[in-house]
């Protein structure tokens, strides 16, 4: 059963794509070539993303644009891939994660080259701008503690 919305009364029916085929937990995910790696998990009902450290509290989509790190997942090995921002490949095998997550064995920094995140920037861009694996929010935080004094009522 698919949870996808294939006629929309605003939007109209979706538009036909080539299909992909991913592996959640060893089990064949049919995807859309080109969408994010969440769609195609929520479309086949996968409620689960990640667990927490501390707590093993459930997570899954929150911001969808790839902010909040809420949906990361084990993808070909390497842990905390943002999945809302990651297409599908053919093949790509996605696995839940618990905690910080571990790097399949073998996996190191050639694992990171080989990215397929929708964004156009590169993971250097990313740390330059003091995002990656995480939000913005305490960079900003320090921006605005350091804009000059405050304003007084
Ligand atoms: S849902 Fe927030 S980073 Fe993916």
């Amino acid at each position: 059963m698919t949870r996808r919305v294939i006629d929309h009364p605003v939007l109209g029916p979706a538009a036909r794509r080539s299909r992909v085929t991913i592996l959640f937990a060893g089990e064949p995910v049919e995807a859309f070539a080109g969408e994010p790696v969440a769609a195609a998990l929520l479309a086949a009902g996968v409620r689960v993303f990640r667990t927490t450290s501390k707590r093993r509290e459930p997570r899954q989509l929150f911001c969808g644009i790839g902010r909040c790190t809420d949906c990361v997942m084990i993808v070909d090995g390497q842990p905390n891939v943002r999945t809302c921002v990651t297409a599908v490949r053919e093949g790509m095998r996605v696995e839940v994660q618990h905690g910080r997550g571990v790097w399949e064995r073998g996996r190191g920094e050639a694992a990171l080259s080989g990215s397929s995140r929708l964004r156009t920037g590169s993971r250097a861009a990313d740390s330059r701008e003091g995002t990656a694996g995480g939000t913005a929010r305490p960079a900003a935080r320090a921006e605005r503690a350091t804009d000059g004094p405050e304003e007084s009522a």
